[in-house]
């Protein structure tokens, strides 16, 4: 066998891969790639045997406690930028800061050190006492808007006093980084009195945040516990899906071993079991996403198939000849074409609301787009290709002021933000299961009973029926009339196991983990050379696409996966928004909260390899 260098380095790192853990320097792995790197090294010095070097070290990199210094382009940063550092940015730029500029003012290094031990438990630090010196807040507005956290405050929300400065003189800062959480949100009892684009994330709830212990959130998903391509797996493809718990992968395991039958109680003990399980999922839905009742959550098969439900019924019923549906440019296409196809067959017309440079909505031209004609007002809560967080409770309102609808398309924001359907009055909302750590094939619909009670049946069969002969047909009343058929049992019970499981970490502990890493991945990507970040809004989560200039998508995707880790490449589903931004496709890293900064820092120094030796694959 020709033992050219691809064939070593492969070699190197079975071996590597298979080799037991050593306390011992003499004969641990990291030495034997140390070693087989520089005979590599002795036999030549071209840039890709360069690039071949430089891919050991991330492979001892990622398997040693202590990163490598050798790195120029590492800045190792352990925990989240500091603010203090941040803060020296010029405040009256930061609305028109380019990618560029950014770069140019990042510090050059962290100072901020993560003390944090692990526990065996979910929660860290849980006894930590909150800072008292966040500044520039008035203790109300902290008690009543902040959640008050168990970490390192000071450091995550410092904001500068420039900052401030131009909040004082009603500046906006189009920065994320700098005033993420400086403004207070909207109450939602509140009535909206001014209609701004720079408005805030809504919360619900504000009590006291527990800092993850990530690594034993990872213990759970044991698809995570494996190497792809040589390296620990990275899993950033969660806008895609997420991966499943232990205890979801379990439920359905036992659903199958001792439950499973037809939901049909009365017949048998296991039909009895089966569905007071299928029902019990239902209820966690309901009370999941703050449902009035569970007979207004109806199970599908996805998002997409909930907007086709209520495209297909409410739509038909309600949207005539004329009207107006209003979407958003950052709609995935699952809130696009269904739309479309139903203005082809009522004549009626779809509006679309624009986008601003940074990916957000422009909320102000809502009213005018909206009229006496606009039927309903379709809008992802978060959009899928830029991670933008919407102002769906602004839009609401403004909606049903002028007597329009509200879908939420909430399958991007349901693992990210918490949700209450009654606080926000929306009429309609979907979600997947596969998009909050549930199995693929199952999802939501929520809708008013009101609406649903009036909206038509859509597929008939059995389970849907309360009485049929030749001549007449009478049909359950909601959720079951919409369930027509065998309903995807299991996988609703496992759905109910994930969000058990979210509950019992707590959806605002994972937002607060997930904005932190957000901001840490955003940051640390913009010290790669030619990299720009596509959405850049105030209020975003968990996905940071961005194109590498010199680099067709798909080849980063590619690099990145030789690497070990997992992004999604193209166009996302969502051609209307990254044709916004004069694009086809981009890479896009969707983070979830079992990803942790170490992950984003294997994938910036992959990004700074690919961009050094300007070698496609
Ligand atoms: N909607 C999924 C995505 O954004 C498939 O990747």
């Amino acid at each position: 066998m020709a033992l050219n260098e691809k064939t070593i380095y492969q070699l190197a790192n079975e071996l590597f891969s298979l080799w037991p853990k050593s306390e011992s320097t003499q004969d641990s792995p990291h030495q034997l790639l140390v070693t087989a790197e520089n005979s590599l090294h002795a036999i030549t010095a071209t840039p890709s045997q360069q690039m071949l070097s430089s891919t050991y070290d991330d492979v001892i990199q990622a398997t040693n406690a202590q990163p490598q210094s050798d790195f120029p382009e590492r800045q190792f940063i352990p925990e989240i930028p500091n603010r203090s550092q941040i803060k020296s940015l010029d405040e009256s730029q930061a609305i028109h800061l380019t990618n560029e500029q950014f770069r140019q003012n990042s510090p050059e290094e962290s100072v901020n050190q993560y003390n944090a031990t692990t526990s065996s438990f979910y929660f860290l630090n849980s006894d930590s006492k909150p800072i008292q010196d966040a500044v520039s807040l008035t203790t109300s507005v902290q008690d009543e808007y902040f959640s008050v956290p168990s970490v390192d405050y000071k450091n995550l929300f410092t904001i500068s006093e420039t900052a401030n400065l131009s909040q004082q003189h009603g500046q906006t800062n189009n920065f994320y980084f700098t005033t993420l959480e400086a403004k207070a949100p909207l109450k939602t009892s509140e009535p909206i009195t001014q209609i701004q684009d720079n408005f805030a994330i809504t919360k619900f709830k504000s009590h006291a945040i527990q800092q993850l212990d990530v690594e034993a959130i990872r213990r759970d998903f044991p698809i995570l516990q494996q190497q792809i391509n040589g390296y620990p797996l990275v899993w950033f493809d969660n806008a895609a899906t997420t991966q499943k718990p232990n205890c979801v992968i379990e439920r359905i395991s036992d659903f199958y071993r001792c439950e499973n039958s037809n939901i049909h109680r009365a017949a048998h003990t296991l039909a009895a079991r089966s569905t007071d399980a299928f029902e019990q999922a239902r209820q966690i839905v309901a009370n999941f996403i703050g449902a009035e009742s569970s007979d207004e959550i109806i199970f599908v098969r996805g998002a997409t198939e909930g907007i086709n439900l209520v495209a297909k019924t409410w739509g038909m019923q309600n949207i005539l000849a004329g009207d107006e549906i209003l979407i958003s440019q950052l709609e995935h296409h699952a809130n696009i074409v269904p739309w479309y196809q139903l203005c082809q067959q009522t004549g009626a017309k779809i509006r679309v609301i624009p986008v601003d440079e940074t990916g957000q909505i422009m909320l102000h031209q809502l009213p005018e787009l909206i009229n006496k004609r606009t039927k309903l007002v379709a809008i992802s809560q978060v959009s899928n290709a830029l991670g933008t967080i919407t102002p769906v409770t602004e839009v609401i309102e403004i909606a049903h002021n002028k007597g329009a609808k509200v879908l939420i398309d909430a399958a991007q924001s349901i693992s990210h933000l918490a949700n209450n359907v009654q606080l926000l009055d929306a009429d309609f909302l979907v979600f997947s299961g596969h998009k909050v750590y549930a199995p693929t094939g199952i999802g939501v619909l929520y809708a008013k009973a009101e609406l649903l009670h009036n909206m038509p049946v859509w597929q008939g069969g059995g389970n849907m029926i309360q009485d049929v002969s030749f001549d007449y047909i009478s049909y359950q009343d909601a959720p079951n009339k919409f369930e027509a058929g065998t309903a995807n049992i299991a996988d609703a019970v496992g759905l109910g196991a994930a969000l058990n499981y979210i509950q019992s970490i707590g959806i605002d502990n994972i937002a607060h983990y997930e904005q932190q890493l957000l901001e840490y991945g955003q940051y640390r990507l913009l010290s790669v050379p030619k990299l720009k970040l596509i959405g850049t809004a105030n209020h975003k989560t968990s996905i940071m696409s961005f194109i590498l200039d010199g680099h067709r998508t798909e080849t980063v995707g590619q690099f990145l996966n030789q690497h070990g880790i997992a992004v999604r490449s193209g166009h996302h589903c969502a051609q209307p928004i990254l044709r916004r931004f004069g694009l086809e496709s981009t890479v896009r890293p969707s983070l979830a909260f079992y990803n942790t900064m170490t992950e984003i820092d294997h994938m910036v120094d992959v990004l700074h390899q690919l961009q050094r030796y300007k070698t496609n694959i």
